[in-house]
């Protein structure tokens, strides 16, 4: 067994930031943690409550502490480069929020970086988190042995309500639903593994996002067509009204193959909890509910004063992966750019009605 003690630095404090934080400080490999934020009071305050060696308002100051040897870019989408360029030029392990990148060029960039500076030690991975649901992770172990034979089309469906639509389109104006996608676009990558989506072709209507003044479309219905004709059905809608029960995502992902079909609800509507004192939300402060599906918080949840769930346990595998050599399945930066460029044809898609190819 091989065990050795790393420092990490955790760039961005907001939300998810916090949660790799806190992760990083509890796991037994890690012996120094640096924080840093451009709002100095949130590195300041989450320094105090994950007991983090040094915080800043200078995300080079974090990466380039000498007792820094991975990185965690948890800023918001628009801040993903700068902070992955930086730690990957000092030949540091990252672990970069989903989506890598949100422009092609941008991507190429990192996936070249991480190439580049591998010989000194860098890596690169992405924070899919979906891929530590443990439903999902149980069903890529049956499809890398075979048991559906080779997959021949899929359907997704996910639905979220227009109070987490809110949420991102605060920090980022022009979202559209396909961004709650992007990890089931990833799922598709994974679980499609060596047949590459090559074509989509989506549409969209406007409604409630639209007359609360957002330029985007409250639903999405696409169709994506694999390199070898098999064909995938997402749907998704984020427009759901805001005391729906779900607190995050409410999905279901169906697989067929010539040997077999897998059926997973991941709706969550099989714990439900009504209390009048109302029940509030993992992501979205002072979001309350009456009626709340247990378990749908998209990162995980809080129970017993740990976090638990998929962000929880993907942060753990990357660290263990750092000190203790076990596998990462996080995906790499060519699966993220992949990912990327598919989320990429939905949109333009959805705009021109016309079926748009995937780029290379
Ligand atoms: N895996 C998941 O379940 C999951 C869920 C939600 C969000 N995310 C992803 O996590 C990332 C962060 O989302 P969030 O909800 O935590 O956002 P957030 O707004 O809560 O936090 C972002 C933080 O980054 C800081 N920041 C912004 N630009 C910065 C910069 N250049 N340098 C340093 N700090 C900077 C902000 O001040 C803020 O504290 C996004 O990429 C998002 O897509 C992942």
């Amino acid at each position: 067994m091989r065990h050795q003690s790393i420092g990490v630095a955790v760039v961005g404090c907001g939300r998810i930031g916090t949660l790799r934080a806190l992760m990083a400080a509890r796991h037994p490999a890690v012996s120094f943690l640096a924080l840093s934020d451009r709002d100095p009071a949130k590195a300041e305050k989450l320094a105090a409550r994950a007991g983090a060696q040094c915080w800043s308002a200078d995300n080079l100051e974090a990466i380039s502490r000498p007792e820094v040897g991975a990185v965690v870019v948890s800023t918001i989408e628009l801040e993903h480069v700068e902070p992955v360029l930086q730690a990957l030029e000092q030949g540091k392990k990252v672990l970069v929020e989903k989506p890598l990148a949100l422009t092609l060029a941008e991507a190429d960039r990192l996936c070249a970086a991480a190439l580049q500076h591998a010989g000194r030690g860098a890596s690169l991975h992405v924070g899919f988190s979906r891929r530590f649901k443990k439903r999902y992770m149980i069903a890529k172990e049956q499809l890398r042995h075979g048991r559906l034979g080779s997959l021949t089309g899929a359907v997704v469906r996910l639905f979220n309500t227009r109070s987490q639509a809110m949420q991102t389109l605060s920090r980022l104006p022009e979202n559209s639903p396909t961004s709650g996608l992007t990890y089931y676009i990833d799922l598709m990558g994974w679980f499609f593994a060596d047949n590459p989506v090559v074509e989509v072709v989506a549409r969209g209507k406007r409604g409630v996002l639209r007359d609360s003044g957002h330029n985007t479309t409250d639903l999405a219905h696409a169709i994506l067509t694999c390199a070898d004709g098999a064909v995938i059905a997402m749907s998704v809608s984020y427009a759901l009204p805001k005391g729906f029960p779900v607190l995050g995502h409410a999905a279901r992902v169906e697989l067929l193959g010539p040997d077999g079909v897998m059926l997973l609800d991941d709706d969550h509507a099989d714990r439900m909890l009504y209390s009048e004192h109302g029940v509030g939300h993992v992501y979205i402060p002072g979001h309350e509910v009456n009626m709340a599906f247990l378990g749908s918080g998209t990162p995980g949840d809080w129970a017993m004063d740990e976090f638990w769930g998929p962000v929880a346990t993907e942060t753990r595998a990357w660290l263990d992966h750092l000190t203790a050599g076990t596998p990462a399945l996080h995906a790499a930066p060519a699966e993220a750019r992949q990912t990327l460029a598919v989320t990429l044809a939905m949109e333009e898609s959805l705009k021109s009605g016309l079926p748009v190819r995937v780029a290379r």
